[in-house]
């Protein structure tokens, strides 16, 4: 399949059909997202669905709408915060980059993957995902969702885990300088709402043609489990 037609069917599905989030900025529209809310949705991701996050996501931002006000609270403030979140080791991360910001960076998020990535509690996806969203970086945005669409695009054989890094490969040959904000979270939509672990909705993908996962007949062996 060639490169460039699977990426302009996707960010031509992503145009008409993104997700209207409140973390994100219109397709196309060229606005970019306070680095703050990119930052503070992708860690909260991490763990948990969309639906799950959004109300978190809206009640953190109201009451902290900068990041340096976040730095400002108390440990166990934010924990009571956090709680339902689960996973309290992120929301100590989050203090501690929330601090750093803050107190080493004059509270600007750095603007590249390095820069981020140099952050306290901030890995390897946290950094791409906000250099990529924040500020249209071509990183390769790479999660558990955008890992299967590629184990489906590429009919990857490859056993998890030791596949992930095939997958992530591949994930990087599709990155470009053009809107990679737009092509992460694009991809991130099409494996949380079309290309879903169990019964993918092939048959209103957009990227279906592109697909050796769907013309090997069985999509949903990919991608394929490791013993365990
Ligand atoms: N999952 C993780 N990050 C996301 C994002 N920015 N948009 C939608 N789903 C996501």
């Amino acid at each position: 399949t060639d490169v460039a037609s699977l990426r302009s069917d996707l960010l031509a599905w992503y145009d008409a059909r993104a997700r209207t989030l409140p973390w994100r900025a219109p397709p196309g529209s060229g606005v970019r997202t306070d680095p703050y809310r990119v930052w503070l949705s992708e860690v909260m991701l991490q763990q948990t669905t969309v639906p799950h996050a959004t109300p978190y996501f809206l009640s953190f931002t109201k009451r902290w709408p900068t990041v340096a006000a976040l730095a400002a609270v108390d440990d166990g403030e934010l924990m009571g915060a956090w709680a339902g979140l689960g996973y309290y080791a992120r929301a100590r991360n989050l203090l501690a980059c929330a601090r750093a910001v803050a107190n080493d960076h004059d509270g600007v998020f750095p603007d590249t993957e390095a820069g981020l990535l140099a952050l306290p509690g901030v890995g390897a996806y946290t950094a791409a995902a906000v250099a990529a969203i924040a500020f249209d970086r071509p990183a390769n945005v790479v999660d558990g969702n955008v890992e299967r669409v590629m184990a489906r695009l590429f009919a990857v054989d490859t056993p998890l885990p030791g596949g992930k890094v095939e997958l992530k490969r591949l994930a990087g040959t599709l990155v470009t300088d053009d809107r990679p904000g737009d092509w992460a979270q694009a991809l991130m939509d099409l494996g949380a709402t079309v290309c879903r672990p169990r019964s993918p909705l092939c048959l209103v993908c957009p990227v279906a043609r592109h697909c050796q996962g769907l013309a090997s007949g069985e999509p949903e062996r990919f991608p394929v489990k490791g013993a365990k």
